[in-house]
Parts: C-alpha cells; sequence; structure tokens
C-alpha cells in the first residue's frame, strides 16, 4: 500500500472522516456568517469607530471581559459596553461568578501617563553603559581570575537588571491595566510607524518573561483583550478576512467620549493587516496566542482562563480558520507572502516552515486545552488526523541532510504515478552550489518550504528552532539541527545570534523575489540579519534536547554588545557585525528574548511550558504512515493498522 493510500485510510472512510467543514461550522455559524459579513459593509464607513472601548470617566466596575458568551457572536454594540476592563486579580484567581469586576489598580498609579509608559530615564540609561565601561576595563587590567569572574558576574547582573527595567518600561497600560508591551522604544527613531504598537508575536516573549517572573496579570489581561479583538469587525476594501484571524498587533488609543468633550476613554485598535506595510494578513498571531495560552496556564497553575466559554471559543475559532477545507493537496498551511515574522516579501509564500511549525505547536497546545463536549468531536478528529498528517508530510518532504540531497541530486523526474518518489517533481539542478557545499557531514534542517517542482534550500532558524521545541521534527531530525547550528556557527551565529535564514538572496534573486526590497538588502533585516530575539526560541530548542549549552554559548555572544549597542531590533552582514541600517533600537523583543534565554537556562525545567511532545496516539499513526511511504518500503504488506478515532 502507498502512502497516499494509507493517508486516504487515516484521512478518510476507513477511519473518522478528515474534517468537513459542513461538519465543524454549523447551521447557525454559516447564517451568522452572512449576516456579519453584510454587517461589516454596513458599517465601513465608521471604521475609526471601531475600537475596543475604556471610557476614563464610566472606568470603575464596568462589566468585565468574561461574560462567559461566545464571543464570536457577539454584537458589536455589545461589545462597546465592554468600557473598562481589568484581570480579576494580581494573583490571577478568578472571582466567584468568573466574570469579574474590573477595576483601577496601582499599576496605573505606577505608570500615569496616558496609561502608557513613562519615557525612559535616559540619564540612567547612561551612567549604566559608563558604570559597565568601567567594569570592562577593570576586568582587562585585572591578572586575578576571581575578580574577572566576579566583574563579569556584576556586569551580566547589571545586563539583566537593565533589561528587567526597559522591559517595564515597555509595558502599555489600558485603563490601568498591564495588557502588553510596546515594540521598541527607541529614543533615537524620529519616524515611528507601528513599533508604538502592541504586537502580538513580539509579546510572546515579553509574556514568556513576566510569567516566568511570577507576574501573571499581563499574560492574563493580554490574553483576554486580543480574543475581544479577534472577533472585531475588519474588512479591506469591502473584503472581509475569516472569522477568527487575531490581529497583527493593536494600539491603545486616547480618544474624546462621545458626546462629551471634557472627558476621554481609551480604546484599543487592532490592525488586522489592512494598515500594515504590504497589508500583510498575520497567520501567526492567532498560533502564538494558542501557545501563550497553554504556557500560561502550565506556569501560573490557573486552568480558569482556558477553561472559559469565550476563550475556548476563540481556540476553535482559530483552528476552524487553519484547518478549513480549501484547494491545497497538503496538510500544510497555504498562506501568502509576509504572513508572519518575516512580515515582507521575501518569496516565501506558499507552505513557509516557521507557519507549518506554529501550526503543529498550536495544533498540540490547542488538543491539550480543548474541553471534551460533544460539539467538539469532529473538530478534535479533524485536528488529530491534521497532526499526523502534517508531521508526516514535513518530517518526509521538508527534510534535508548529505543523504537526502544525494537522493535528490539523482531523482527521476517526470514520474506519473501514485507511488512516484520524486513526488513533486524536483529537478536535481534546483540544488544550489551553495547548498553543495554548506551541509555538513553530521546534521540537517528542514527546507524552509516546498511547492510543486520547487524547493526553497533556504535554512529559516525560526522554523527549525520551533519545530524542534514543538516536536514537529523528529528526535533525531532535533538532534541533527542543533549538529548543523554547531556547525555552521559562524554562519548562524557569529558576532550576534541569531540568522533570520541563510543565506541572503543576492543579485537578480534579490531583485526579483524581494521586488528590490531596499529594506530587505542581501545579509540584511529579514534577508538573513541577525535577530537577537530569536535567542529564547534557541534556549527552548536546546533545553528540549538537553543541550543547553549550545544555547548558554549564544548568549555569552549576545551579552558582549547587546546593551552596548542599546538592544537593537536587528544585526546586518554576513557575521552581524553592523547594528542593522534600519534597525530600532530598544527593541522589546530583543530585549525580552534575552531576559526569556537567561531565565530558563538558569531554571531548564520551566521549559516545559513551551515544549510539547508528541503522545503514544500519534506516535502509532505516524509510524503507520511512515512504514507505507514507497520510496522507504514498496509494496510491504500487513501494516498495523492503528489509527486516532
Ligand atoms: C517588523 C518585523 C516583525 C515584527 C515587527 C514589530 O515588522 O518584521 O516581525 O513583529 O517589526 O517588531
Amino acid at each position: 500500500m502507498g502512502t497516499s493510500e494509507a493517508v486516504l485510510q487515516v484521512l478518510s472512510g476507513a477511519v473518522p472522516r478528515l474534517f468537513h467543514s459542513d461538519s465543524c461550522f454549523s447551521m447557525s455559524d454559516s447564517i451568522y456568517a452572512s449576516k456579519f459579513r453584510l454587517k461589516c459593509s454596513r458599517k465601513r464607513a465608521s471604521r475609526c469607530l471601531q475600537f475596543l472601548k475604556c471610557s476614563s470617566v464610566l472606568q470603575y466596575g464596568v462589566r468585565g471581559i468574561g461574560s462567559g458568551v461566545p464571543n464570536k457572536k457577539a454584537d458589536p454594540s455589545s461589545l462597546q459596553i465592554c468600557k473598562c476592563q481589568k484581570s480579576e486579580s494580581v494573583s490571577g484567581v478568578t472571582t466567584e461568578d468568573g466574570n469579574g469586576a474590573w477595576f483601577v489598580d496601582n499599576a496605573k498609579n505606577l505608570n500615569p501617563i496616558n496609561g502608557m509608559m513613562n519615557a525612559p530615564n535616559v540619564l540612567e540609561f547612561q551612567d549604566l553603559q559608563h558604570l559597565k565601561q568601567e567594569n570592562e576595563d577593570l576586568k582587562s587590567n585585572s591578572a586575578n581570575g576571581t575578580l574577572r569572574d566576579t566583574f563579569h558576574k556584576i556586569s551580566v547582573d547589571s545586563i539583566e537588571d537593565e533589561a528587567w527595567d526597559l522591559l517595564r518600561e515597555s509595558v502599555v497600560y489600558y485603563c490601568g491595566s498591564p495588557i502588553g508591551t510596546i515594540a521598541a522604544k527607541d529614543p533615537t527613531s524620529s519616524n515611528t510607524l507601528n513599533y508604538d504598537q502592541v504586537f502580538i508575536r513580539d509579546f510572546i516573549p515579553s509574556g514568556i518573561a513576566f510569567l516566568l517572573k511570577g507576574e501573571y496579570d499581563i499574560v492574563r489581561n493580554f490574553i483576554l483583550h486580543t480574543l475581544q479583538l479577534q472577533s472585531w469587525e475588519k474588512t479591506m476594501d469591502c473584503h472581509s478576512p475569516g472569522q477568527g484571524l487575531m490581529p497583527a498587533s493593536f494600539k491603545v488609543r486616547t480618544v474624546p467620549l462621545d458626546g462629551d468633550d471634557s472627558a476621554t476613554e481609551e480604546v484599543l485598535d487592532p490592525d488586522f493587516g489592512e494598515a500594515a506595510i504590504g497589508r500583510v494578513a498575520p497567520v501567526d498571531s492567532g498560533l502564538w496566542w494558542i501557545i501563550l495560552l497553554r504556557a500560561y496556564g502550565k506556569c501560573s497553575g490557573d486552568l480558569s482562563v482556558q477553561e472559559r466559554v469565550d476563550v475556548q471559543t476563540g481556540i476553535k475559532m482559530i483552528l476552524r480558520l487553519c484547518i478549513a477545507d480549501g484547494f491545497d493537496m497538503f496538510p500544510t498551511l497555504l498562506v501568502t507572502d509576509g504572513s508572519c515574522m518575516i512580515d515582507r516579501r521575501m518569496g516565501i509564500h506558499g507552505h513557509p516552515l516557521e507557519i507549518q511549525a506554529l501550526f503543529y505547536s498550536a495544533l498540540l497546545c490547542a488538543r491539550e486545552m480543548l474541553a471534551p463536549e460533544d460539539g467538539s468531536a469532529d473538530l478534535l478528529r479533524a485536528l488529530n488526523n491534521r497532526l499526523v498528517a502534517l508531521s508526516f508530510h514535513i518530517r518526509e518532504y521538508y527534510w534535508v541532510d548529505m543523504k537526502k540531497l544525494n537522493e535528490i541530486y539523482r531523482y527521476k523526474t517526470e514520474e506519473y504515478s501514485y507511488d512516484a518518489v520524486n513526488k513533486f517533481n524536483i529537478y536535481p539542478d534546483q540544488i544550489s552550489p551553495w547548498l553543495v557545499e554548506w551541509m555538513p557531514n553530521k546534521g540537517g534542517y528542514l527546507i524552509g518550504n516546498l511547492q510543486p517542482a520547487h524547493m526553497d534550500f533556504r535554512f529559516f532558524s525560526l522554523g527549525n528552532l520551533w519545530s524542534v521545541a514543538s516536536g514537529l521534527a523528529t528526535m533525531d531530525q532535533s538532534h541533527a539541527i542543533l549538529d548543523l547550528i554547531e556547525a555552521k556557527w559562524v554562519d548562524l551565529v557569529a558576532g550576534m545570534p541569531f540568522k533570520i535564514c541563510y543565506p541572503a538572496l543576492e543579485g537578480q534573486e534579490w531583485q526579483i523575489i524581494t521586488g528590490s526590497d531596499p529594506k530587505n538588502t542581501p545579509w540584511s533585516y529579514h534577508n538573513a540579519g541577525a535577530w537577537p530575539t530569536l535567542l529564547w526560541q534557541l534556549t527552548v530548542a536546546c533545553i528540549k534536547m538537553d543541550r543547553p549549552e549550545i544555547a548558554a554559548k549564544a548568549v555569552e555572544v549576545a551579552e558582549k554588545r547587546i546593551s552596548q549597542d542599546k538592544w537593537p531590533e536587528y544585526y546586518d552582514t554576513k557575521r552581524g557585525r553592523f547594528i542593522g541600517k534600519q534597525s530600532r533600537l530598544f527593541q522589546t523583543w530583543s530585549i525580552a528574548g534575552y531576559l526569556v534565554a537567561k531565565l530558563l537556562l538558569a531554571d531548564p525545567s520551566k521549559a516545559k511550558i513551551l515544549i510539547t511532545e508528541e503522545d503514544s496516539e500519534l506516535v502509532n499513526a505516524f509510524s503507520c504512515m511512515i512504514s507505507a511511504n514507497p520510496r522507504r518500503k514498496r509494496g510491504r504488506k500487513d501494516l498495523k493498522q492503528t489509527y486516532i478515532v
């Protein structure tokens, strides 16, 4: 039996059917969807009013987020009732009715400027830099090892202290409650663009840092407020994206209160991509949201958030959007260019690894959190089947190492059959000359993208690291990815961890693929620039594989410069020698990424809030499919049929 047959058996007739939209979307859902769209088009003119509101006059004790009502069908007018909202308590314990009355707390008093953070204390920061320089000087003059160690510790401690101060200064408040962190707080940059917003993906390391510090409130608020934004009305040129989409970012705005000039109110203003450069839809936001939700529960022990009806509905809406049937033949998610951390044109449209790793991870996290109930049986079945098909597809077809490259090099092409070895009709000439040199004897990695007749052989870091953390890569593959990172340290880390991808697109390729993007010139920004924020994902992956020393080494490299360089967003050049051409300074996720790496290395057991493993059900189903793969075993009979039901 060929692989496709096995897959078919798992996913269709012989065993419970793969998710079908009819079975998962109830009648009322679809009626609602069409009504909702009608309403959206009528309301388009008032786009600027599409905010979550928080009146500074009416903010005391107004109804909270948690009405327990599924928010998908929320009437926008009812959302506007939601004036001032705050989590039930700092400890994350819910109030009796589970809804919580929302009060302004001390947080506002600490940071009173319009609910936003204080301006950075530049003088203090310079003093700190000065002190550090003195330490450095003393260090180099000292012949005494102990003294040197002490100074090293002091300077590392001061970097961490500084990072915490900066992270706290980046906190954004909404009605007096911490709700997220601003993307960058760069006093030297005159053009803020949208870096003054809370980005969903950027907040993840901030949220994890706060969780690891035992400060759960901000994460809880973030989860619940962004959940409300999920159901917001959104359109671009008369078109509404799918329900369940999470925004890329949001901003807290202070606006005059309707009908009262003397008062103001705070509103949450989300951007779903309709204002973003290139109008890119943030596919990763909802996936990260699910991953953070699980981490919150695991770390705080407060499962009441994930158990709430509105949160359960939010999870399902994201899943339905991802699992919905389409035209695609592959189990991977089909997305446009720029739909993740790389949010500009970089030739990653199709099935980019980063999205697949986050998708897999979010499916596993959701599976853990979804409450068993009649209505979600079909969704759970679809989810299980997708997990198996997705992991099989990525592990089999995205993997390259010396052996696999050699196989591709000798591929036959134009195979018309069900059991073709070269299923995607890859022409061996696609193996780029750089790769022949670059691939180490020991090690391997998952390629960036796979389409008909196209393998994108670039190494994308986040996708590979998160495939390790989530278990999308097998244990052997995960070790091989870390082996490759060690072998290619000079290319992937060099002066600053960690290259976002490798190698850069250059010359005509850069012109054609990026559209001659001046921000993504070779070895800059998304085009193989180095991003310090990736330290935290590297650390999670290394800890999972019990090889934390690799991450520790990378952290040491970062510590040499990151604070002196004022926490840049990214670095340029092949070896990461320059601060990025247009890099923001005091980029929050560079700061938070460093802190998460330090916190996890100090207590590796904490990484389990981010790590997921396959359970035996998935392993069984997977091994059934893998042994049916014709490339491995042609014509094998007697397959053990262990399927997920
Ligand atoms: C850039 C990055 C994106 C990030 C945003 C805010 O657009 O490409 O990944 O979320 O900046 O920092």
